[in-house]
């Protein structure tokens, strides 16, 4: 699923195309860098032993076309390759380029992603379903998903080698990508534009599922998380703490108190397969160690260490545990 070099591993017909492009390039500097080398290496080898000056030439009219012609004609296939791939990239018809949040150019737009530092807002507008550093798309050579992109403070680039171009997500401006994934997999995507000290860890996972499993994906994340008497006694202790302490200022957990967007919306979080936008894989274990100290893990992030006691921090993990 994931290549050493997950460009040169394209899954979608843009990945595709840039692919492509690189690999023709690749091939026109190798055939380039080898005549050269080789003109060099002919010109070491017999004039190695010459003692006397090699014959001198001025002012050659033909040789002077051929390498004035030559590397024009390089120059320009370059450039019309290049032309090519980006007016195919960027063919993303009936978009405003730059609008406002009006609803109903919402409508037609699949996905909305939001840069945070420094973590990804995933929301699905018309199924009503927000996540975070987490997508699932359906893996179909047909189906493309029209997404736009912006920031809430800094200039984030959304990027997954294997399905396309970057794009930056810029605050205040309204940016628009088509996401595909031709067959099934899990695809590495990153923050490609220096954002802060936790650049790095602003990873994210897009999920290419056949569409009946993105419909069930999608219809999980509508519900409401597990009804509170469904849950341990422990989860139960954890919930109510949730609710006491300062969780819910910067969280929301859908049907409940808890409304704040300042951090990634938690109402599935147990559903996700990574804490911290790609830090630490979704685990008991590793939950108790983000939650312990954030700070520890990844250090700069808007989560404080809240210096839970053992068991405050035993009923928290239980609590969030529950969140499918
Ligand atoms: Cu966000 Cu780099």
């Amino acid at each position: 699923m994931n290549s050493v070099i997950p460009v040169l591993d394209p899954a979608s017909p843009q990945a595709e195309a840039i692919n492509n492009l690189f690999l023709q390039v690749l091939l026109i500097s190798a055939v380039i860098f080898a005549i050269v080398t080789g003109l060099i290496l002919i010109a070491i080898s017999k004039g190695r032993r010459r003692q006397t000056l090699p014959d001198q030439n001025f002012g050659s009219e033909k040789a002077e076309i051929a390498w004035v012609i030559g590397p024009v004609i390089i120059v320009l296939w370059l450039v019309a390759i290049s032309a090519n791939l980006v007016i195919t990239l960027n063919a993303i018809p009936d978009v405003k380029p730059q609008s406002a949040d009006n609803a109903e150019e919402v409508q037609d737009v699949e996905l909305i992603i939001t840069g945070h530092q420094w973590w990804w807002e995933v929301e699905y507008p018309k199924a009503g379903v927000i996540s975070a550093n987490e997508i699932h798309i359906p893996a179909d050579p047909k189906r493309k998903f029209r997404i736009r992109i912006n920031s809430d403070d800094v200039i984030h680039s959304f990027w997954v080698p294997q399905l396309g171009p970057k794009i930056d997500a810029i605050p205040g401006r309204d940016n628009y990508l088509w996401l595909q994934a031709s067959k099934p997999g899990t695809y590495q995507g990153r923050c490609s534009e220096y954002c802060g000290a936790q650049h790095a860890w602003m990873n994210f996972l897009v999920i290419g599922e056949s569409e009946e499993e993105y419909q069930k994906w999608i219809a999980g994340q509508q519900k409401k998380p597990e009804a509170t008497t469904l849950i341990s006694p422990l989860a139960m202790a954890g919930r109510e703490y949730f609710f006491k302490a300062t969780c819910p200022r910067c969280h929301k957990i859908a049907g409940t108190s808890a409304q704040a967007m300042i951090g990634p919306d938690l109402t599935h979080f147990a559903t996700r397969s990574e804490i911290g936008s790609g830090v630490l894989t979704n685990s008991t274990e590793n939950l108790t160690l983000w939650l312990k100290n954030p700070q520890a893990v990844k250090p700069g992030c808007k989560m404080p260490n809240f210096k839970l006691s053992e068991q405050n921090l035993k009923q928290l993990v239980a609590y969030l545990e529950t969140l499918k």
